[in-house]
């Protein structure tokens, strides 16, 4: 099956000629009756009768208007044209990339797309009839250099590969992917790849005086872990250092300060933010990154138990600073808080977190787009280029300096929480505290690291958001 884009008004398909006379007409007739309109995702096979084309249908697939079509739609698009395959139980299928897009770039993005569409959900399912993918996917690009387009290809299936791990990694239920499993398995994705990986028990978490760490897990049977990735290719500048790290809680039920019944079995997903991390830096591995990059990811358990963290307790973290706990369930910024003192321990001269941390950004931007906080404005706006040319949406919203006035502790040095108004940005400033003057963006994807809904590009639950946007900046953003 051929799958072929068309964009939505004027779109003549000069670049596949002879493709409607090899379909008896079967496509301009089509498009005049308005049967297919190219509306985004929408559907339109018939079959090949005769011509120059090999395939036994070809089948139009919607792509919107050509102005929209960024690295997401396109991947969107590819995505839906391989489950259209997997469903129609096709063999082979090829997907072309349409005269007027970059021929290397939609390659890459075409493949990346085919590919995340293999990502199964149905792992725990005993009875399972989801179809099978096509044997052989061919990816049809007007690229003039052929080494070019297979260095591309390989790019978007290492993408596309890498996402759907850190998307099986967050689906996983909590029961099976504790910390210590957590680490196991990132550890494995890691050394798989040829990367130098350390994963730091409770006693070695404990020697490094995590308090914030430790304090959030103390309420689990599950102990924590924290595991260290390192990407050191030879020959590397010594700077930059990257540093991505991600909150790992493999469950949050809210500790004491618990969260309502309600929905709350979807907080195994508040690990995602580590397992894109580790996505990312299987990414970079394989794709040879030409820079220095450190992945850090704490990961506990947030329970209520007899020895859980109060309200009114005071944590010291490993960086010294005091935090009284206002509220058990403002837990990622506290491991993460841990993590971005040690990611600068190790050397990270350039940092990125990630995390699923606050609802409150979800009230904000929905399920559409990340939010982007940090300092300086300059590197922000480095990481927004990333996600744009990555295909990942982040909208950069404030951190202004009364924010910090909230978290103000009569007893400690800073409260964790405060309260309801603007808890994204004041999350996110209490993330800065442990910021010792270099750059910095946070990542807040609690709205986006999971779909509600089943959609033509994509199955519902875990979304692999920002994986991309992490190896955008390790490979080939200018720092
Ligand atoms: N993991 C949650 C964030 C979250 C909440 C994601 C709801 C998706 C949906 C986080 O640990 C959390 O509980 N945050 C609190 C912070 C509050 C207590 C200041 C929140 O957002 O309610
Ligand atoms: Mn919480
Ligand atoms: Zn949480």
């Amino acid at each position: 099956m051929l799958f072929v884009p068309v964009f939505e008004g004027t779109d003549a398909l000069e670049d596949l000629p002879g493709l409607d006379a090899a379909t008896g007409g079967d496509i301009s007739r089509a498009r005049e009756s308005s049967e297919f309109r190219a509306r985004l995702y929408e559907l339109f096979i018939a079959r090949v009768t005769g011509g120059p084309y090999r395939a036994v249908r070809v089948a139009l697939v919607g792509a919107g208007p050509r102005e929209d079509a960024d690295a997401e739609r396109l991947r969107r698009i590819a995505a839906a044209c391989s489950y259209t395959a997997r469903i129609r139980s096709m063999r082979s299928a090829a997907f072309v990339v349409r005269v007027g897009l970059d021929p290397v770039r939609g390659a890459e993005i075409g493949a990346d797309g085919m590919t995340a569409a293999e990502f199964d959900t149905g792992t725990y399912k005993s009875d399972r009839d989801a179809g099978e993918f096509p044997e052989r996917i061919v990816i049809v690009s007007p690229a003039a250099d052929p080494a070019a387009l297979a260095e591309a290809v390989f790019r978007g299936q290492t993408l596309g590969a890498s996402s759907n791990v850190t998307r099986a990694l967050a689906n996983e239920p909590s029961n099976v992917l504790t910390p210590r499993v957590f680490a196991e398995r990132v550890a494995a994705v890691a050394t798989d790849v040829g990367l130098q990986v350390e994963v730091l028990d409770e006693q070695q978490i404990r020697d490094l005086k995590m308090g914030l760490l430790l304090g959030v897990a103390q309420g689990s049977a599950e102990p924590p872990r924290l595991v260290v990735i390192r990407h050191d290719p030879p020959g590397a500048p010594e700077t930059p250092v990257l540093g991505f790290i991600g909150k790992g809680i493999t469950f949050d039920t809210g500790g004491v300060s618990i969260k309502p019944a309600d929905g709350m079995e979807r907080m195994k997903y508040d690990m995602s933010g580590g397992a894109a991390v580790a996505g990312a830096m299987r990414a970079l591995a394989l794709l040879k990154a030409p820079r220095r990059i450190i992945g850090v990811i704490p990961m506990a358990e947030n329970m209520v138990g007899g020895k859980a963290v109060r309200p009114g307790d005071v944590l010291t973290a490993a960086s010294g600073t005091t935090v009284e706990i206002i509220n058990t369930d403002a837990e990622g910024r506290l491991i993460l808080g841990d993590a971005i003192w040690y990611a600068q321990e190790l050397g990270a001269t350039h940092l990125v977190d990630i995390a699923t941390l606050t609802g409150a950004c979800m009230v904000a931007l929905g399920r559409t787009s990340s939010g982007l906080f940090g300092t300086p404005d300059a590197w922000v706006g480095t990481v927004q280029n990333a996600g744009t040319v990555a295909g990942d949406r982040l909208w950069h919203l404030p951190l202004h300096e009364e924010y910090r006035e909230l978290l103000k502790s009569e007893i400690a040095d800073m409260l964790n929480s405060a309260g309801r108004w603007a808890g994204a940005s004041t999350a996110a400033m209490f993330l800065r505290e442990f910021v010792k003057d270099r750059p910095w963006a946070h990542l807040d994807i609690a709205g986006t690291a999971w779909a509600e809904e089943c959609r033509a590009y994509q199955a519902k639950g875990a979304t692999g958001v920002a994986v991309r946007t992490l190896i955008e900046l390790g490979l080939r953003t200018e720092i």
